[in-house]
Order: C-alpha cells, then sequence, then structure tokens
C-alpha cells in the first residue's frame, strides 16, 4: 500500500455518498489533531473519495492544505462502488463490550476522550463537574495535587486538632517532623497532618473494621485518625518515649485504643507484631535521610549512611508489603532531601522509594504533590537561589498497589459524601462517641 500526500484540492468526495457523516466531523477532527494522520484517505483513480469522507471534511475543518491518500488502482469501478458501502457498513455491524469500554476509557486519564465523542459525563450535571462539587464527594478534589492550604483543609484540621491530638509530643526540643521542611499546623504547632492521614483512609480503604500497619509510626496522629474512623491501626517506632507519649494522647482525647497497637521496636522485626497478607493498608512516613535524627540508636534509618539507609529502607518497605493483602494499597508520604556539600543534588528517596514497591511486585498507582504552607520558604527560596536551589514547598504522597489493578472497582466501593463534619463521621464501631 502506497501512501501519498497530495493537495486536499486533488480529491473530492463522491457525490452520492449515501452516508451521513457531519456529527462525527468535529470527533473526528479532534481525533487527527491529537494523534496525527493514522489512517490514509482511500480514492479511485479519479480521486473520488471511497473511503474517509468524514477525514476529508474534519481536514477541511482544521484547514489542511495536504492530507494523505492511497489510490485504490487495483479496483474495478463496482469493487470500488461496493467498497465505498461495505466500508461503512461493518462498521455498525461491530458493538461496544460496555464494560470492556469502561475499563479503558478508565485507563485514559490524560487524554479528554469526550473530545471524540465519548460522552463520560452523561448522568453528571454540569454544575457537578467543577472542583468545588468535587469537594463534597471527595473532601479535597482527587487531583495529582492536594493543597493543604485551601481553607476547607484548614477547617478540616482545626476540627482534627481541636480534638486534642498532640503528635508532637514524645519529641525532644525542636526535633518536631518536618518542622524542616515547613509543614506548619494551624496553632504554630507541627503534627503530621489529620486530614493528608484521613484522607488517605477514606480514600484507599475498602471498608470499616479494617487493619492498618505504619512501620514508621512516629506521633499519635495515624493511629489516633485509623480508630476515630474505625479501623484497627498497628504502628513500629523505635522510640519508647514516643510511643509512651502517643499512648498518653490516645487516652487523653478517649480515643478507643483497643483498635491501636503501638510496638517499641526496629521495624525490621515486623513478623513478630504483624502477619503476612493480613493487612489493608500499608501507610508509611519514613525519616526523610538524616533531615530529623529522632535518636542515636544504630537501628534509627536517620543516623544511618546513606548506602545502609537506602539498604535497610528498602528491606523495611519490601517486608510491609508482605503484610498487604492482595488488592489492596500502600501509601507512603515522602520528601525528599538533598545530599551535603558537593553532593547537594537529591537523595532521590522518592525513587528508592518507588523501587522498593515495585521491586516487591507492587503498580506505583497514583504520584501525589502535597502542597504545604509557604511559611518560610520565601525567606529562605531568596538565600537558595544564589545556587538555583528552589526552595521545596512540596512533599510526595507516592500510592501503590498490591495485585491486579482490574480489580478495584469490584474491592472499592464507589466514594460519595466525604464532606461530612467530624463528628459525623460514618464509623463502624462506637469509639467515636468517647472523643
Ligand atoms: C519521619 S518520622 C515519622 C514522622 C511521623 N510521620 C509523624 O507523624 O510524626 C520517622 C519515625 O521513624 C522512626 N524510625 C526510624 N528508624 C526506625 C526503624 N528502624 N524502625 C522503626 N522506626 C524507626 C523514628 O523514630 C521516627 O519516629
Amino acid at each position: 500500500m502506497k501512501v501519498e500526500t497530495v493537495s486536499i484540492d486533488k480529491i473530492k468526495p463522491y457525490e452520492n455518498n449515501p452516508r451521513n457523516n457531519d456529527d462525527a466531523v468535529d470527533a473526528v477532527a479532534n481525533s487527527i489533531k491529537e494523534f496525527g494522520w493514522q489512517q490514509p484517505i482511500v480514492v479511485d483513480n479519479g480521486g473520488v473519495i471511497i473511503a474517509g469522507h468524514t477525514r476529508y471534511k474534519a481536514a477541511k475543518k482544521i484547514g489542511y492544505k495536504e492530507v494523505p491518500i492511497v489510490v485504490a488502482d487495483n479496483l474495478t469501478k463496482e469493487q470500488v462502488n461496493a467498497y465505498r458501502l461495505a466500508d461503512n457498513k461493518v462498521g455498525e455491524l461491530a458493538d461496544w463490550d460496555e464494560d470492556l469500554l469502561d475499563q479503558e476509557l478508565d485507563d485514559i486519564l490524560d487524554i479528554d476522550m469526550s473530545e471524540f465523542g465519548f460522552d463520560l459525563n452523561e448522568e453528571i450535571e454540569k454544575e457537578e463537574r467543577t472542583p468545588d462539587a468535587l469537594k463534597n464527594d471527595f473532601m479535597v478534589p482527587p487531583f495529582s495535587v492536594l493543597d493543604t492550604r485551601q481553607g476547607n483543609w484548614q477547617d478540616r484540621k482545626r476540627e482534627w486538632l481541636d480534638l486534642g491530638i498532640k503528635s508532637e509530643l514524645g519529641r525532644k526540643g525542636d526535633l518536631t517532623f518536618a518542622k524542616s521542611i515547613n509543614i506548619e499546623g494551624s496553632s504554630g504547632t507541627s503534627v503530621f497532618d489529620p486530614v493528608l492521614t484521613e484522607i488517605i483512609y477514606k480514600w484507599f480503604i475498602p471498608y470499616a473494621n479494617a487493619n492498618i500497619y505504619d512501620p514508621f509510626a512516629g506521633g499519635s496522629v495515624r493511629g489516633i485518625v485509623a480508630a476515630t474512623l474505625g479501623h484497627h491501626y498497628t504502628g513500629i517506632d523505635l522510640r519508647k518515649e514516643q510511643i509512651d507519649a502517643n499512648y498518653q494522647n490516645a487516652k487523653e482525647i478517649g480515643t478507643n485504643i483497643d483498635l491501636i497497637n503501638w510496638y517499641v521496636d526496629d521495624s525490621q522485626n515486623a513478623d513478630k507484631y504483624v502477619k503476612d497478607n493480613t493487612q489493608d493498608l500499608i501507610i508509611a512516613c519514613p525519616p526523610y535521610s538524616d533531615l530529623e535524627v529522632y535518636s542515636d540508636d544504630p537501628k534509627d534509618l536517620s543516623t544511618m549512611s546513606d548506602d545502609e539507609f537506602d539498604n535497610i529502607y528498602q528491606k523495611i518497605l519490601q517486608n510491609a508489603v508482605k503484610k498487604l493483602k492482595n488488592n489492596r494499597f500502600a501509601v507512603v508520604i515522602v520528601s525528599d532531601v538533598r545530599g551535603k556539600g558537593k553532593n547537594s543534588g537529591y537523595r532521590d528517596l522518592t525513587g528508592m522509594t518507588k523501587r522498593a514497591f515495585i521491586d516487591s511486585g507492587c503498580c506505583f498507582y497514583n504520584d501525589i504533590i502535597l502542597l504545604n504552607a509557604i511559611g518560610s520558604a520565601a525567606v529562605r527560596a531568596r538565600r537558595y537561589m544564589k545556587s538555583r536551589k528552589v526552595a521545596r514547598v512540596h512533599q510526595n504522597v507516592l500510592v501503590f498497589y498490591k495485585g491486579d489493578i482490574t480489580k478495584i472497582k469490584d474491592e472499592f466501593d464507589e466514594i460519595h459524601g466525604l464532606n461530612d463534619a467530624l463528628e459525623n463521621v460514618d464509623i463502624s464501631s462506637d469509639n467515636l462517641s468517647s472523643l
């Protein structure tokens, strides 16, 4: 088959073309613009179109001066007429397998398929298509950037903090998580973000009473939010003072601590506490290399050399994957950190995290940026720019899936109405009443 490019004026539609194609012209024009010419127009020896009338009209509409053609010079006149009809007819004989079509459409994320005539939102009213409307169902728009600076995020955070969560307890001096990476609580006290925690639990856990495992427990937030939402939480942390403070905080608030197990240990020993294939979610916020040194325990990742850190960190994550049931998510909140002096390029903690999960057979499923408050970054940015470093005001929320991603829709119900007041959150146990 020889494809030639000719002036569009050299070809013409068949005057008796029995097919009405005007409604399809825009979609085909969009397709040609998006994907380029992937299929030439078929013409006879006289330049009369046999197959491709809609492509011809779309090209004219876009304003193309030239089009790719194939001359079907091996067909008789009768064959040409027959082929013109047959080409249109065979399309009619096929129909869609709606389930497979849905799956295919769901997997196409960055191309707007409605441009090509697929009606993706037939049941969604116009006013429900805005980011604001998404908040009603998902708390915050489920986009790849989560903006903690938004008013509703901050309001929700205040609600959680008003319960009395003090995740900063258990740390010495200014060893408060993320001071240095600029995460500030509403009262100036920094805590792991309870709203992020809530969103992760509500988006990525399939049901109430689920089991959550956290290999770097740190402060109390992730345990308290888990129990408040009616989940069982197991967190391991090396530091006893941290775990003691967590229990104290959870008790003060009145959290149902039957739902929480905080263990003091190296999470390399997780097998002692968590059985394989039992967990419905892994949530992990590891030390960001030695950005904050948590203790002088040589088993503390934040005290290790870069090589040791890389090795042990990945081992701990790989072991965590074993704890996860099949068809479940793992979420890691991590920020990249720079090396020192001449090595001040990024350590690539995000890459390391992805490799650990992918090597364990997981799929890297969502890549989310968590936008933090600007805070002191405005001041730091001026100094950093002398070395052409831009000030980092985000962390990464990396979401992995263990299992068959085509099963997600079966395993996880559709999400609706998450933007409920905290006191009304739908929980399965009665622990909320004691908050
Ligand atoms: C970034 S902090 C976690 C901060 C936490 N996201 C929070 O909300 O407070 C990491 C935690 O990992 C703990 N850690 C470091 N090495 C560990 C290890 N080998 N096993 C268990 N925990 C470890 C540290 O004690 C620290 O509390």
